[in-house]
């Protein structure tokens, strides 16, 4: 099987011009508001399936996944045999999502091994390699509008002694709970100029530019929303502007509400999530004193490891 396809464009009668997601669309935005709250699970074990192997489920188990991923974009699975990188990336490819994003940290496979790396100089500057919580982000917020990240999957290969929980949110509800707080929010984060993320550089070297961007855009392949988003206080520059400073404020008291919204999950080996790049953070990380000396040493045969893999392609129920 391969790993980088290129998939075919998919025509779409949801075109930008009358897309929900622009404000003067306000009846196409009421029925698809209807629909999607009408919808959505109200606990993860709604959207959530079983599977014997990631290599190995059936056009049934494959169109249940795709459904059930299309009320919340996301769907956490249970797998009973171990995967390898190898079989989550077929897995992923099985569900449409075939253009995989490499990084610095990823292997040559483009999936990542998220674990404590204190041995390595290079990983020991990347958060998610430290034991450090991870606040409230979509994945590659840094990337261009040409790399947008639009799914990504993570599989527990080791859990941690505790902590290490994830939090989900779904970003069309952020859109939803925005829009109807105040239109005017989501007309400061559609602007292409709000988030701008400062140059990334290793070794005095520049290994990706200032990258200037909106919040929420629509997909021009799929016509889906499209969110960056980082909680992160340095890094990143807003726009200076009341109506920006405002909806900022808003989604953090929206993801900090305890909302009904939300998901939280502490994943456990075998377990994990796919997922249309939605709204995530991870709680501090705790090991045993002895599992930290071993990845010290550059033993990494213990503590919690999570396989990562991001893609440019959107989980569709339309392939
Ligand atoms: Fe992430």
């Amino acid at each position: 099987m391969r790993k980088y396809c290129v998939k075919t464009l998919i025509s779409h009668s949801n075109t930008q011009g009358n897309s929900p997601f622009l404000l003067e669309n306000e009846s196409a935005y009421a029925l698809w508001r209807q629909e999607k709250l009408a919808n959505f699970p109200s606990k993860i074990s709604e959207i959530t399936v079983s599977i014997k192997a990631l290599d190995d489920f059936c056009v049934q188990q494959r169109k249940e996944i795709l459904d059930l991923s299309a009320k919340a974009n996301m769907v956490f699975y249970k797998v009973e045999s171990e995967p390898t990188k190898e079989t989550i990336s077929d897995f992923a490819f099985l569900l449409g999502l075939h253009r995989l994003d490499g990084n610095l940290c990823a292997g040559d496979d483009a999936i990542s091994s998220i674990q404590m790396r204190p041995d390595s100089e290079l990983h020991k500057t990347y958060i998610p390699y430290s034991n450090k919580a991870l606040s409230w982000h979509t994945d590659g917020y840094y990337n261009s509008s040409e790399k947008n990240i639009n799914a990504f999957l993570m599989h527990c290969a080791r859990t941690s002694e505790s902590g290490g929980d994830n939090q989900f949110f779904d970003p069309e509800i952020m859109y939803i709970l925005l829009r109807d707080d105040n239109p005017d929010s989501i007309a400061a984060l559609m602007q292409t100029d709000v988030m701008s993320i400062p140059p990334n550089e290793h070794n005095g070297e520049e290994i990706r530019p200032v990258q200037l961007g909106p919040v929420f855009s629509i997909d021009s392949e799929s016509a889906c929303l499209h969110m960056r988003y980082s909680a992160r206080k340095r890094n990143i520059d807003w726009k200076v502007e009341d109506r920006v400073q405002y909806a900022l404020n808003k989604i953090t008291e929206i993801l900090n509400s305890g909302s009904e919204y939300c998901f939280k999950y502490t994943p456990t080996q075998g377990q994990g999530i796919i997922a249309n790049n939605v709204l995530h953070n991870r709680s501090k990380i705790y090991e045993l004193e002895n599992k930290l000396e071993k990845e010290a040493d550059g033993n990494l045969g213990a503590g919690r490891l999570i396989y990562r893999a991001r893609f440019y392609d959107r989980l569709s129920r339309s392939e």
